[in-house]
């Protein structure tokens, strides 16, 4: 049997990931950092929940505590994520942004996985199979930033594709440090949620595929790479 986490699962491309990954067999626990949003959504798909803000230590630890307690982890999906909006709605771009627009930005997207990835690795060492999954985004290349013939290419914001980006190098670093693991980066496309105010294109059912595609891998699969839905994309 393999339990899987995923952070800010209470709506959007978690939640749906959660739906998949629990008919495909998997024990889920729905993270989310608001008990009653949580509680709707894990009763909504038959899965388990627990209370989990990536943004707070004691959150994380109390997390990893209830999920050792009740048996360990072997898929760990860093979903949870945020864009700063400016006060209009529209997104900061290199005029606006601040460093504290910034800090607000990296303290979930990065800085959470960080502290999520920590608190759970104990867990996953002791997996047979142990996967991660870094939710990271397509505006998170460097390559794709700088080539005018790309669609991200006019994207103007600053912290979220930086955000990402440092997601990519964790990933990386991590899968480089724990061969055992299958650490991987992936970008589900531009996928209609609240974080856009679903100005996405894609339904959650096709943003969720790559996600699901990645927490299914085995220990022969890739790992310290960074995915789309048709395979490998620029760093
Ligand atoms: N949608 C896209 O086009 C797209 C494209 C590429 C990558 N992504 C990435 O996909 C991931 C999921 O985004 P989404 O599109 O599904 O957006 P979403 O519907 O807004 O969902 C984001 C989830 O993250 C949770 N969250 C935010 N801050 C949190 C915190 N401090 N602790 C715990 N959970 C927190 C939210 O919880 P609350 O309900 O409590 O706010 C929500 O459950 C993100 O990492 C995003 O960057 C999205």
């Amino acid at each position: 049997m393999t339990t899987t986490l995923i952070t800010g699962a209470n709506k959007g491309l978690g939640h749906e990931t959660a739906r998949r990954l629990l008919a495909a067999g998997h024990t889920v626990y729905i993270g989310s950092r608001d008990a009653e949003r949580g509680r709707r959504a894990a009763e909504r798909l038959g899965a388990r929940m627990v209370v989990l803000d990536v943004t707070d230590d004691a959150s994380v630890a109390a997390a990893a505590k209830t999920i050792e307690a009740d048996g360990g982890l072997d898929v760990l999906i860093n979903n949870a994520g945020i864009e700063e909006r400016t006060p209009d709605g529209g997104v900061a771009g290199p005029a606006e942004i601040t460093a504290d627009m910034m800090r607000r930005v990296f303290d979930t997207n990065v800085f959470g996985v960080v502290r999520v990835t920590h608190a759970f690795l104990p867990l996953l060492q002791r997996s047979a199979a142990p996967v991660v999954v870094n939710v990271s985004s397509g505006l998170a290349s460097l390559t794709r930033a700088a080539d005018p013939d790309t669609p991200g290419f006019g994207y103007p914001g600053v912290a979220y594709p930086a955000s990402k980006a440092a997601v990519n190098m964790i990933t990386v670093q991590y899968a480089k440090a724990f061969p055992n693991m299958r650490v991987n980066a992936v970008e589900p496309g531009y996928t209609a949620t609240d974080l856009n105010q679903h100005s996405g294109t894609q339904t959650v059912e096709e943003g969720a595929e790559i996600i699901v595609r990645m927490a299914r891998l085995g220990p022969d699969g890739p790992t310290g790479g960074y995915f789309d839905v048709d395979g490998p994309i620029p760093w």
